[in-house]
């Protein structure tokens, strides 16, 4: 008995080539040399046949059989060098990778969210430099060499041409030693300075938020870090009052941490407003009723501010007859803390983005 292959032949070669992925290429694969396929069919059929015939029979399977795992390693191959350029197989149903979205730092969100509603209330927003002049951190903010509220602020000197390392002693006079305070730099210590800077710039009438970050020698603990951000605020007309810099203030809270906020002002002292006030928010967390947060009094305190002091307009350039100033400065970790009930500043540095990816 011979037998013509080549109708099976024909047919097994033109599925094949029809074959458009691995799963009926498989099946091609099976349904030709599966062990209940077509050709095992043939084989076992071979006991049936006369011995003499037996060879041709086995031979032409034997072809047809070679000629089929050809067809479908071919095809193979091609499938692969389809789906990637070095020829590896690349498993496209494996679900993707998901990138890391960045995002703004929580400060950096809470700075533009606090900066936001003071532009709603009709301020510009203006970036004095964190090198300042010993002059603009200091004496033109009413703050001279002897004052005793300076050793809080006392902090890092910078090294520059003019001037030699350098942090004064209260003894010493400013004027009898080297460079004038104009020249000699420093870290900032706290955003005021920018105060002076925005009257140079621009006249009254005026209002501007000044963002940044500021230096202090302190060791770094739970509330406390060398580095931290603050935004300074001020307002100049010629009928500024102290209820104005109350109106601003309250409209700021309600709008930062809750519609009912309330405020309350503590008489207090800085040299570069008077009078001075220090304001505490009805605490967020407990609504004023008591707890760790506030440490059970009910109000967190949130800023210093004050009516700007003659001395400080004078500093700016402002003739200090016509014009009055409310100024403000807050620190925008702390109101992130307090919005978000955060209670150690140095999670804000670590750069965890366990931590970070929650904002
Ligand atoms: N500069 C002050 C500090 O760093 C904060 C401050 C208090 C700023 C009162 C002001 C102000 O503008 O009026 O502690």
């Amino acid at each position: 008995m011979s037998i013509d292959y080549s109708h099976i032949a024909q047919e097994a070669k033109s599925l094949i080539e029809a074959v458009s992925d691995r799963k009926s290429l498989e099946e091609a694969r099976i349904k030709y040399l599966g062990r209940k396929g077509v050709l095992q069919e043939f084989m076992s059929k071979i006991p049936e046949i006369s011995p003499e015939q037996r060879r041709a029979y086995g031979a032409g399977l034997n072809d047809l059989k070679n000629s089929i795992s050809g067809w479908l390693d071919e095809k193979e191959r091609a499938m692969l060098a389809s789906l990637s350029q070095d020829g590896a197989y690349i498993d496209l149903s494996l679900p993707g990778k998901k990138p890391l979205l960045g995002r703004r730092h929580p400060l950096m969100q809470v700075e533009a969210e606090i900066c936001g509603i003071f532009q709603k209330l009709g301020f510009k927003v203006f970036e004095g430099p964190e090198i300042e002049t010993e002059h603009n951190n200091f004496e033109a903010l009413n703050i001279p060499l002897e004052h005793p509220s300076r050793d809080a602020f006392d902090t890092f000197y910078i090294k520059s041409p003019q001037s030699t390392v350098h942090s004064p002693q209260k003894n010493e006079k400013s004027e009898n030693h080297g460079p004038s305070t104009m020249d000699r730099r420093l870290l900032r210590s706290h955003t005021s300075p920018s105060q002076i800077r925005a009257m140079k710039v621009a006249k009254p009438p005026m209002a501007v938020v000044m963002p940044g970050r500021v230096y202090r020698p302190d060791a770094v603990d739970a509330s406390h870090s060398f580095m931290f951000h603050q935004i300074e605020g001020i307002a100049i007309d010629e009928n500024m009052r102290f209820s104005d810099l109350k109106g601003v203030l309250i409209a700021f809270a309600r709008e930062m941490f809750d519609k009912n906020a309330r405020l309350r002002f503590r008489p207090s002292f800085f040299p570069f407003t008077e009078p001075s006030a220090e304001v505490d928010v009805s605490c967020i967390i407990c609504s004023g009723k008591g707890c760790s947060v506030c440490k059970k009094s009910g109000w967190v305190e949130i800023l210093g501010c004050g009516m700007i002091h003659p001395h400080v307009l004078k500093s700016g350039g402002c003739d200090a007859k016509k014009w009055r100033g409310l100024a403000f400065g807050m620190g925008v970790e702390r109101v992130a803390m307090l919005k978000y009930g955060i209670n150690d500043i140095r999670l804000f540095f670590e750069n965890d983005v366990r931590f970070l990816e929650q904002f």
